[in-house]
């Protein structure tokens, strides 16, 4: 069976762009591979981070994607921190990459843009990435759109590695969704939806309430055409609502266009509206048992236990391929 790895930070409650883009996509796949799913905490420090804050955010995003469906008898599920090979091959790795390419990167430059204080690990970060992938032997990485930049150093990381010392890392392939790669943000429907949006009104978290769903989808910016149709270069807010609503319900863009024709955007709206709370309420009513109960944790103490048992054996190769250690006489 391949193997598919995937994480996301746990930078705030996830949103609805993350669960199509994401999650979605995971619960799908976990039937027919040997999945691996992180909640990458040290990714998250990269930027400043309250620690209680952190906490919290870190035991919701476990609850969040069992209550979506990933499950922990077909997946192993874990914290990035809990298993320390990640960062004992992210240093490896860094070794390796170059500043340039790590410069390069998009996420790096938007993230530190007119910052003064910007940390370095917040450059190595693609290392680390690279590092929590490399580990599994992976196949398969499914992620939205924007990790593609990442996905591909990560590619030319194991490629460099094999090529210098000892052919030792599967080279991952990326795995994009066809619709919902790129939810964009509902009150800037240019710019990515992000958890991490000043603007509240852009997103809409998977724990929304749903009239707080209904409120925010009804105030999204769209245009003054009144004709629901897909056209990313001149309608971005119907468009991103389209590509929301499909997702959510399976239905094709084309009969979501043909549903709607002569119809006001009032109505599609509270189409949409309807569409994302079907789908949030139920993973909703999952997360409110699971949150506080023992259960999550012991999930999260297996998979932490699993997921060190095939991390370590590989970081015991690539030592042995750097020339780090010892060999015992
Ligand atoms: P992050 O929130 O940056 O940790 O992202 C976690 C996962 O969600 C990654 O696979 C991202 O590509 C995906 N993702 C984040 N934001 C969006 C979005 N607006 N649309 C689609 N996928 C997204
Ligand atoms: N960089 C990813 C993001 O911001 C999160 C991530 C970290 C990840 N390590 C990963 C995603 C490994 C896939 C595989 O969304």
């Amino acid at each position: 069976m391949e193997t598919i790895f995937s994480g996301i930070q746990p930078s705030g409650t996830l949103t609805i762009g993350n669960y199509l883009g994401a999650i979605q996509q995971f619960v799908e796949v976990q039937k027919d591979y040997d999945c691996y799913f992180c909640i990458v905490d040290e990714h998250a420090i990269t930027v400043p981070q309250e620690r209680l804050k952190l906490r919290n955010n870190i035991r919701s995003l476990a609850a969040l994607y069992l209550a979506s469906g990933i499950d922990p008898k077909a997946s192993t599920l874990f914290v990035q921190s809990e298993v320390p090979a990640h960062t004992q091959l992210g240093w490896m790795l860094q070794s390796i990459s170059y500043v340039g390419e790590l410069e390069r990167m998009t996420q790096y430059k938007d993230k530190s843009e007119g910052k003064d204080a910007v940390s370095s690990a917040l450059l190595t970060y693609p290392s680390l990435m690279a590092a929590d992938i490399l580990l599994y032997n992976t196949n398969v990485v499914p992620v939205g759109d924007d990790q593609k930049q990442h996905l591909e150093l990560t590619r030319d990381l194991a490629q460099r590695f094999n090529n210098r010392f000892n052919d030792i890392f599967t080279v991952p392939e990326i795995r994009i969704p066809k619709v919902g790669a790129r939810i964009m943000s509902l009150q800037e429907p240019t710019k990515k939806m992000s958890k991490s949006d000043e603007n509240e009104k852009g997103f809409i978290s998977m724990l929304d309430e749903p009239k707080k769903i209904e409120k925010k989808i009804k105030s999204a910016v769209t245009d003054s055409d009144g004709i629901v149709k897909y056209d990313k270069q001149n309608k971005p807010g119907v468009s991103n609502l389209l590509t929301i609503y499909s997702s959510c319900t399976g239905e094709s863009i084309k009969s979501l266009e043909d549903k709607y024709e002569g119809k006001g955007y009032g109505e599609f709206k509270q189409g949409v509206a309807d569409a994302v709370i079907s789908v949030l309420k139920p993973i909703q009513d999952k997360y409110a048992e699971l949150i506080n109960s023992e259960e999550l944790d012991h999930i999260l103490d297996q998979g932490a236990e699993k997921a060190s048992f095939t991390a370590n054996k590989t970081v015991a190769k690539a030592k042995k391929a750097m020339g780090l250690g010892r060999v015992k006489k």
